[in-house]
């Protein structure tokens, strides 16, 4: 077993101080992603459903809208300002059929199952050990109940250009946060499809899907990047460097963008589902 304690109070300080400005630079991100998550795993009429990692609740407001009042939506995420603003953000939207908790996904202590749906956007590579993660989730599904989770595909190779100035900067460990390394289990559809299938669930298939994302401007784009988890890089750089980096990330931008100053990219995202069987 992973001693993951360090690695996700770590995880809670990053998200808590960029959970202000988190999807809120202008940029569509989050919210595509979770819209075709649950394009592919449509919400049903009175589901109990679980999104872990839930963060401002791009895929847990959508879902409680669609549940109705006799489902329930729970999200749980490690860190408070995330869960502090998807509770507002339910309130302003008058839904009353969700509830959160604070609380590690790498082992979730606070929410009793059965649900007949767990999702996680985004997730699964920020935890130290996403295998035991997996299988910490099982149980907290009903026989044959289903799980949909995103990792990131396919990156654009103009983006990755880009973002090829934070290398020198980082530890061994940060250099593929996407994911973990090429020869991590996030670097193809059948190292995520195994997870799934070490961690006890069937029917595992993977759905493939590309966004485009768009910075109105090189100003924005670093904006962005502060406002996700991209920012432990910029973190991880001296801040004397931080300006040079910067200034060589911005000249590799310009190279990329429209008449109207705009950069859009490319990114591809996997979908994986599976169901837990029935029998165990
Ligand atoms: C990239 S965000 C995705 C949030 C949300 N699912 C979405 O699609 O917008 C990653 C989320 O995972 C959460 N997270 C990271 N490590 C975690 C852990 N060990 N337990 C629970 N949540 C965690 C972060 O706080 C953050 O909200």
């Amino acid at each position: 077993m992973v001693d993951s304690s360090g690695h996700t109070e770590k995880m809670a300080n990053l998200f808590d101080k960029l959970s202000d400005s988190y999807d809120e630079v202008g940029v569509d991100f989050f919210q595509p992603i979770a819209a075709s998550l649950l394009k592919s795993m449509p919400p049903t009429q009175g589901e109990r459903w679980l999104d872990i990692g839930c963060g401002r609740g791009a895929v847990l407001l959508p879902v409680a809208q669609s549940i109705g009042q006799h489902g329930l939506a729970v999200g749980i995420d490690i860190a408070s300002g995330m869960v502090e603003h998807a509770r507002r953000l339910a309130l302003q939207a008058g839904l009353r059929n969700v509830e959160y908790e604070v609380d590690d996904a790498q082992s979730p202590a606070t929410v009793k199952g059965p649900f007949d749906t767990i999702s996680s956007s985004l997730v699964l590579f920020f935890l130290a050990d996403p295998l035991a993660a997996l299988r910490n989730w099982r149980p907290l599904l009903k026989p044959g109940g289903r799980i949909g989770i995103t990792t990131f595909g396919a990156n654009d190779p103009r983006w990755a250009e880009v973002d090829e100035v934070f290398k020198p900067h980082l530890p061994p460990e940060m250099k593929d946060a996407r994911t973990s390394g090429k020869g991590g289990p996030f670097a193809s559809d059948e190292g995520v499809e195994k997870l799934l299938l070490d961690s006890g669930f069937t029917e595992v298939r993977t759905e493939s899907t590309t966004i485009k994302v768009r910075f109105a401007d090189a100003q924005q784009w670093y904006d962005f990047t502060w406002s996700v988890g991209q920012r432990m890089m910029w973190l991880a750089i001296p801040e004397h460097s931080r300006a040079e980096v910067r200034m060589d990330a911005e000249s590799r931008l310009v190279r990329y963008a429209e008449a109207d100053g705009s950069i859009t990219f490319t990114q591809g995202i996997r979908k994986t589902f599976g169901i837990r069987p029935v029998y165990q």
